[in-house]
């Protein structure tokens, strides 16, 4: 009998990415195998992301073309599940719109997939299952890792914030914490397979309070903060390198920057993301912090850990942002010196109170700033691009560069991607690379063979 078949396609976060990993393995153990494309599968779900426009329309525009397989083979089932979900507007789109939709579900109650699967694909029913809160996380869930060498481990779930233009809160729900001791039960099992680095995920990992299950043996007691579960996994053995996500500034404590001093995993590398220079806009963004605030704590990460590489999100034309608040973000970047920053033009998103601000920023006005910001970040990293030039450090080879089949690609422990030459056995190894070239956007090196203490 040929083995049906599955595709899965992500848009949005880690968190999104960690869920189509769980999604895949609930797949996979209900008897499905993997297809490359998902226009061929037997079975696709669409995990969709509403943090901005563009992706909301990038999942219609992926949805649409799911139209033609459907009416080429009936039998084959489109599942819509994520963030989308969670707002009704986007349900009534799809009843009205995408009759190929087969099954829905939401953010909270992506444990039950594997039922409500089995009854579409058996009663040929059409099912919309949509929970308004979540629930305690469910744990024990498969999960079909993209990696073997590097795995997300997700800490929490949802976020407490409420910054003005985010619809995160609304589509994960409130924040809650997996006990520790599950968390690190996780890590083990991970490191024993062989697992080198993890990526502690959360949408806001500094609040994460997790419980103890008073499970036989635990280090942890009570209540357990980030930096303490952080402390616990460095001791992990075989971990080799620990990464996390995303940090919010107004929860990041001294205890948590001290641990880029005494965790010796802990990679030298944080994203922080700011959002915005000026102080009126960071609070009308609901942000709790100024930029006094923020760059103490550069300060204080630089003094723990000299050489940590900093990234940072930042939005711009926020309503009611002055060509002032607009160059104060510019000063706070200059003054900063971003490894890396993600910039997005700020995009109204549905039910949040932004929405209702007066003053959105006319389009060419947010474009225009957009692209000066871009100019800024792009000539600091021009010249931090140079700081790598014949430097030796340990790459993570992650698989066959995307840009060049004849090469490999890899991850400085600064998250930066190298390419090598190489034998593919170096796939999943950290080795000792000399960069040869440093450009900014790109990293090329070959394997250091000389004395290292990298
Ligand atoms: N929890 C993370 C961010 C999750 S969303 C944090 O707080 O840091 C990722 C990024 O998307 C945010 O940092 C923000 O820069 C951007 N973003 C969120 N909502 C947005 C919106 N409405 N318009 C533009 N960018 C937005
Ligand atoms: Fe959104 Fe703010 Fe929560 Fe991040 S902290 S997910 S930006 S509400
Ligand atoms: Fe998008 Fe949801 Fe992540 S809105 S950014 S997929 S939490």
């Amino acid at each position: 009998m040929i083995k049906k078949t599955y595709n899965v396609v992500t848009f949005g976060c880690q968190m999104n990415e960690r869920d189509s990993e769980t999604i895949a393995g609930m797949l996979e153990n209900m008897g499905y195998t993997y297809c490359p494309e998902f226009k061929e599968a037997d079975v696709c779900v669409l995990n969709t992301c509403s943090v901005r426009e563009n992706a909301d329309k990038r999942f219609f525009g992926v949805l649409g073309q799911l139209k033609n397989p459907h009416e080429q083979n009936p039998g084959r089932i489109t599942c819509v599940c994520g963030c989308m979900m969670q707002q009704q507007v986007h349900i009534d789109t799809l009843k009205a719109k995408y009759p190929w939709v087969d099954l829905v579900f939401g953010t909270h109650n992506l444990h039950e997939f594997p039922k409500l699967f089995a009854n579409v694909a058996e009663q040929h029913e059409k099912i919309i299952d949509i929970w308004k809160d979540g629930t305690a996380l469910a744990e024990d869930l498969p999960a079909k890792r993209e990696y073997p060498f590097k795995a997300y481990v997700s800490i929490m779930q949802g976020c407490n914030n409420f910054c003005t233009y985010c619809i995160v809160p609304y589509t994960r729900g409130r924040e809650r914490s997996r006990a520790p001791e599950k968390v690190l039960e996780e890590v083990k099992c991970l490191a024993a397979a062989g697992t080198k680095e993890i990526m502690l995920l959360g949408q806001n990992v500094n609040s994460y309070a997790g419980i103890s299950d008073g499970s036989e043996g635990s280090p942890f007691y009570g209540k357990t903060g980030f930096a303490q579960l952080l402390k616990e996994i460095d001791k992990v053995e075989g971990i080799e390198r620990i990464r996390f996500m995303t940090s919010h500034p107004k929860d990041l404590s001294d205890e948590l920057i001290e641990c880029f001093d005494s965790c010796s995993h802990l990679c030298r590398q944080i994203h922080l993301p700011v959002q915005a220079g000026s102080d009126r806009v960071l609070k009308r963004m609901n942000r709790h912090y100024d930029s006094a605030h923020y760059l103490q704590l550069i300060e204080k990460l630089r003094k723990a850990c000299p050489d940590i590489a900093i990234s940072t999100d930042i939005i711009v034309g926020f309503p009611g942002e002055t060509e002032d608040d607009f160059m104060s973000t510019i000063e706070l970047v200059s003054k900063v010196g971003y490894d890396s920053a993600f910039t997005f033009i700020y995009s109204v998103r549905h039910g949040t109170p932004a929405e209702k601000y007066e003053d959105q920023i006319p389009e060419e006005i947010k474009h225009d700033r957009f692209n000066r910001l871009l100019d800024v970040i792009h000539s600091i990293q021009e010249e931090k691009a140079k700081l790598y030039q014949d430097a030796v450090m340990p790459v993570l080879v992650e698989g066959v560069s995307k840009t060049n089949g004849s090469m490999l690609t890899g991850r400085t422990e600064s998250n930066k991607v190298v390419d090598l030459p190489g034998d593919k056995t170096l796939i999943g190894q950290i080795v000792p690379v000399k960069i040869t070239k440093a450009q900014t956007f790109s990293l090329y090196g070959e394997v250091y063979k000389g004395e290292t203490n990298g």
